[in-house]
């Protein structure tokens, strides 16, 4: 799996030193709200276990899956719900913890939907942020790194399914792509 990867961009070290960081932020801005952290299926799930251990605050934690890649390496633009949260929402801080934020799409769909649920406030942190990729206009409140415009895989990022499970982010050989 190693060898299919051009080049490493975050190491699991560098990860884990931004995380204690955006954790430090979170936990001062929710001391006293207990926010609902909704974790966006699959690719959010590395960073959201990781970064809620950190966080020394009460709250609760869900999951919703949407895809708008199905695998590939190009957004659809369309965004699908696969399965929904368990919780009502109503009246809640909810925190969005998403991997990556790329055209814009997965998010805004998102946002949308909370506060349509009556949501009491919604914010986002990812960990990484690809503002070149943009098509809607959307922001993260809490970003781990800001990338470039490459296609990335590890820590919950994947292509076909495959790779999320690499500790580290690192750019995929465009020869592992090309021939599919
Ligand atoms: C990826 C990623 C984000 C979203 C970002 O999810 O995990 O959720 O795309 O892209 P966007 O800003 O262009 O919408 P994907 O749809 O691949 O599903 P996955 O998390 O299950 O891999
Ligand atoms: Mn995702
Ligand atoms: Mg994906």
């Amino acid at each position: 799996m190693n060898n299919d990867i051009e080049r490493v961009l975050y190491s699991e070290e560098e990860i884990n030193r931004r995380m204690d960081e955006l954790a430090k932020q979170l936990t001062a801005e929710y001391r006293e709200q207990r926010p609902l952290i909704i974790s966006v299926m699959t690719g959010a799930v590395l960073f959201t276990v990781d970064m809620i251990k950190r966080m020394d605050i009460m709250a609760k934690l869900d999951f919703i899956d949407v895809s708008s890649y199905y695998g590939g390496t190009s957004s659809t633009g369309e965004v699908k719900l696969v399965q929904d949260l368990k919780s009502d929402i109503r009246g809640r801080s909810i925190l969005i913890m998403e991997d990556i934020v790329d055209t814009g799409h997965t998010l805004k769909f998102l946002i949308e939907l909370l506060k349509e649920r009556g949501a009491k406030s919604v914010k986002v942190c990812t960990l990484l942020d690809k503002p070149e990729g943009r098509q809607v206009e959307v922001k993260a409140d809490y970003v781990g790194f800001n990338v470039p415009n490459e296609f990335l895989v590890g820590y919950g990022l994947d292509y076909k399914g495959y790779y999320r499970n690499l500790p580290y982010v690192g750019i995929l050989k465009p020869a592992v792509y090309e021939k599919d």
